[in-house]
Order: C-alpha cells, then sequence, then structure tokens
C-alpha cells in the first residue's frame, strides 16, 4: 500500500489510562481524528469535561485544544467507534499477577469485543505491553471471532474481495516508549518508533499516522518488537541497579559515586544516562516489566540469571536509607522523620512501587514518627500508606524533625537552604536519597549528609580543593 504522508486518519484508542490519554491527544494534536474508549463511567465524564485524571505536564492543555477542534472525543461506545476507525489501539492495563505474570484478561476481551462489533477494516495496534507471542495469540483471537461471523459479514457486504475475513484485522505491536513526567514530548520525539508487522497494508497506514514524527523507524516481526519493549526496561533497570551496587560499593571504599559515574558516562558505549544512583526504581513500569520478563523467561525455560538479581537489589536498595538512619540513630521508634518526596519520581503524582511507600512502612514498624510531602502526589500516598502524616510543605514537614530523607528529586527540593533546614529541624541528619543536594553546603550548615554512595565530606579538604581548582 502506498504510504499516505500528512494525511488524517480516523483513529480509535481503547482505554484512557497513561499510555492511551497521551497517544490518543498527541495523534488528535497531528490532526487526526481520534475517539478514546473508556469503560469507567466516571473517568468518562472527567476527561469529557476536559479534565485529566492524572498529573502529566502539558496533557490538561493539549486535552483541551484537541477537544476544542474536535478532532478529540471520548466515548464508552467500542462497536460504534470501530464503526468509524481505521486504526485501533489497545492501551488497556498488563498489570502484575500474583506470580508476576501479566494479567492479559483486559487485552483478550477487547479482542473478543472487537471480533464480535467489526464490521469493517482496521489495522488493531497493540500498545499495552504484553509477554512474547501475545500479539500472534491475539491475530488468532479475533480471526477466529471474524470467522465465526462469516455468513453475518457476508450478508453486511463486509468481506474483502479475497473472501477472507481475517484481512478485516491486522494486528500490529507497536511498543511504546514514553516516561511518565515527559510524555507528551517523548511521543512527539521519540528516539525509535517499532513496528512489529509482516503486513505491508498495516506498515504503509502506520506509516501515514506518524508522518509527524522525526524517528528512526524499525520494523520487524511482532515477537521480537514484544521482546524489544520487555528488554529496553529490563536493561534501564539494569543500568539502574548496577549503578545502585557500585555506589554501595564507593560508600565501604571512600570512593565517590557522582565522580564515578561521570567518569563511565563519557565513554560512549557506556554513556551517561540512567546512571543516577538512588533510591531504587520504582512506578508502573520497571518493576512490572522486570517481573513479567523474568517469568517469561522461566515459562520458557530459560534460567535469566542478571534480571533477578537486578529486581532483589532493587528491593534491598529501597532500604537503603534506613541502614543509614541506623548508622546515626540508636533506636528510630518516637524519631521523627521528614520525608521530602514521595512520587516514584518528580513531575508526576504516580506512587506506583515508589520507594517511599517501603521506607515508610518500614519507619512506621520501627515506631517512628513519620511525615511526608509531595508536590503532587500527596493524595495519592496518603490514601496508600495512612499512618504517615501529610503534610502542606517541605518546610512543615521538616519542623522538628530528627532526620529529613529526600526520596524524590522534584526541583523545589533543590533550592531548599541547608540553612533553614537546619533551623527548623530537632535534630540534624539529612540523608540526599537522590544525590541532588550539594554536600558540603549542607555540611556548612551544621548538618550531617548522607548521600547514597557519596563520600563523608570533610570541610578542610573541600575547601583546600577549591583554592587549588581556583590556584589552576
Ligand atoms: C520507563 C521507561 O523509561 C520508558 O521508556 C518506558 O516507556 C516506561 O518505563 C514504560 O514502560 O511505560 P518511567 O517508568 O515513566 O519510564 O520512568 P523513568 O524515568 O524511566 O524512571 C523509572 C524509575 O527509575 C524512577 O523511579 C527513577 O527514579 C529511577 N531512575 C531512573 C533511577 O533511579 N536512576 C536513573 O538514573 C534513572
Amino acid at each position: 500500500m502506498q504510504e499516505r504522508s500528512g494525511e488524517a486518519l480516523r483513529i480509535c484508542v481503547i482505554g484512557a489510562g497513561y499510555v492511551g490519554l497521551t497517544t490518543g491527544t498527541v495523534l488528535a494534536s497531528f490532526g487526526h481524528t481520534v475517539t478514546i474508549v473508556e469503560k469507567d463511567q466516571a473517568k468518562l465524564e472527567l476527561l469529557t469535561a476536559g479534565r485529566v485524571p492524572i498529573f502529566e505536564p502539558g496533557l490538561e492543555e493539549l486535552m483541551g485544544e484537541d477537544l476544542e477542534s474536535k478532532r478529540l472525543s471520548f466515548s464508552s461506545d467500542l462497536a460504534s467507534a470501530l464503526e468509524e476507525a481505521e486504526v485501533v489501539f489497545v492501551a488497556v492495563g498488563t498489570p502484575s499477577s500474583t506470580d508476576g505474570s501479566a494479567d492479559l484478561g483486559a487485552v483478550e476481551n477487547v479482542s473478543d469485543e472487537i471480533a464480535r462489533a467489526l464490521r469493517r477494516p482496521i489495522v488493531l495496534v497493540i500498545k499495552s505491553t504484553v509477554p512474547i507471542g501475545t500479539s500472534d495469540a491475539v491475530s488468532r483471537r479475533v480471526h477466529a471471532g471474524l470467522r465465526r461471523r462469516s455468513d453475518e459479514l457476508a450478508a453486511l457486504g463486509a468481506v474483502p474481495d479475497s473472501g477472507r475475513v481475517e484481512e478485516l484485522c491486522d494486528v500490529v505491536f507497536c511498543p511504546e516508549f514514553l516516561r511518565e513526567g515527559r510524555a507528551l514530548l517523548d511521543l512527539v520525539h521519540p528516539h525509535r518508533i517499532v513496528i512489529g508487522t509482516r503486513s505491508v497494508r498495516a506498515l504503509g497506514l502506520l506509516k501515514t499516522l506518524f508522518a509527524s514524527i522525526d524517528a528512526p523507524i524499525l520494523v520487524t516481526d511482532r515477537r521480537s518488537a514484544e521482546a524489544i519493549k520487555y528488554a529496553s526496561n529490563g536493561f534501564l533497570a539494569t543500568k539502574i541497579s548496577f549503578i545502585n551496587e557500585i555506589a554501595n560499593l564507593c560508600e565501604a571504599t571512600g570512593a565517590d559515586i557522582l565522580d564515578v559515574a561521570k567518569g563511565m558516562g563519557l565513554d560512549d558505549r557506556i554513556g551517561d544516562r540512567f546512571l543516577q544512583a538512588g533510591v531504587g526504581y520504582g512506578g508502573s513500569c520497571f518493576p512490572k516489566d522486570t517481573k513479567a520478563l523474568l517469568h517469561i523467561a522461566e515459562t520458557a525455560g530459560y534460567e535469566f540469571e542478571i534480571l533477578r538479581a537486578v529486581i532483589d537489589v532493587n528491593e534491598r536498595q529501597k532500604r537503603r536509607v534506613i541502614e543509614l538512619l541506623d548508622e546515626h540513630l540508636d533506636d528510630l521508634a518516637r524519631r521523627k522523620i521528614a520525608l521530602l518526596g514521595l512520587a516514584f519520581k518528580p513531575e508526576t503524582d504516580d506512587i506506583r512501587e515508589a520507594p517511599s511507600i517501603v521506607v515508610a512502612a518500614e519507619l512506621l514498624a520501627r515506631g517512628a514518627e513519620v511525615v511526608g510531602y509531595d508536590p503532587q502526589a500527596a493524595g495519592n500516598f496518603a490514601n496508600e500508606v495512612p499512618g504517615v502524616r501529610i503534610a502542606e510543605s517541605a518546610e512543615e514537614a521538616i519542623q522538628g524533625a530528627d532526620a529529613v530523607v529526600l526520596l524524590t528529586e522534584w526541583r523545589e527540593f533543590l533550592g531548599l537552604e541547608p540553612s533553614a533546614i537546619k533551623l527548623g529541624m530537632r535534630g540534624d541528619i539529612l540523608i540526599d536519597g537522590r544525590n541532588v543536594l550539594d554536600p558540603e553546603r549542607v555540611s556548612q550548615a551544621g548538618l550531617r549528609y548522607r548521600g547514597i554512595g557519596r563520600r563523608a565530606v570533610d570541610l578542610g579538604e573541600a575547601q583546600e580543593l577549591r583554592e587549588g581548582r581556583e590556584r589552576c
């Protein structure tokens, strides 16, 4: 099929979660006509009123423009949306089951609904992260459903000239690589677009769809595309666990992780991204996808040793700040600990698998008084960990604290004045779980600074080093 560059397509996106909502909104802003189908009535009402249920910079504004131009609409009626659509995205959740495998219930339900309702040709694009082989299974499932409806489709005049009802639905796997907090930027400027299909018709339509995006396109088979998604998240998680282990080693040997990571990153075979040591990775993707990948390997009879270690190291790393607190405070009971940052990373209100949850739960279990502050995620956190008192500001959280623990590198925390922190506190321990504060300034304010893999601050030595650098 000829590539239809610049042409507006009619799109249906199933699922108004993170991926569906941002993808649909961005595609509408490219000029395509998009209907996002969402079953949850309360969410649907909110979205139809132009309000976004998640915190994602720029999303509400862009969605407002799309709604105004009528390129974007919301609906709960999949069958009607399918009557118009040329391309249908599946962006439903694939949460972890208890054994770590991805729960495919929502993907299967959507496949069945499509098989029951389809009357015209579509390209079905799976965006949900699914185990290798799932898109093939979805394709078989939808095609079997369409074959069962052959007579009905013939009566409707919907059977393609070839006589093959299967041609009504080409299934493609197209992984999503967006990051929360910068989803719109990632969608408009992705590192790459991966299209898992062997269908020329589907490829033509998708190239038209993504015509406004300037990024390399890799076309491969569906299974390889599915593997690329898991392998990418697994590798990034590996980088994080690796640098966290190096950080712990730095601390044990007197090296400094920031210089080590910088020195490593200058080698472009290694690269300087994702080498920020800290309290471990969280969020809705890395924890879920690493576990699912491990399960995929187990099912295939393969022992994926590195990945198992990556997951274990991350679990241990979340508790690193507790170890640091234990080094400075003989007993955590009745100590007041302030947690700055509760979201799994900045620019989001998402607390799924956030290290803050593990840290707070452990502190509460040890009898500490825990007060937390986050610019966006406090509400979500309060529902998840009820025993934590929520403060309205960082300053309020710090008041009377024995120790302050920074868990999320929100920009507003970088501007905190160490002397003001010291003044508000009862104690003098500051744990920088993201290595974003200046140890020297913090120490000069009379606080005991601990980072993750940072060398202990010697103010005299630091002064000498500074003078030496100035002389050079
Ligand atoms: C991640 C991937 O980066 C995206 O490419 C992918 O599309 C997405 O998962 C997904 O599968 O949907 P996200 O979870 O939004 O995106 O956030 P990241 O920015 O990747 O951060 C994940 C976690 O790693 C955070 O807790 C962050 O604090 C931590 N991290 C990241 C580190 O501890 N150190 C680093 O150097 C980088």
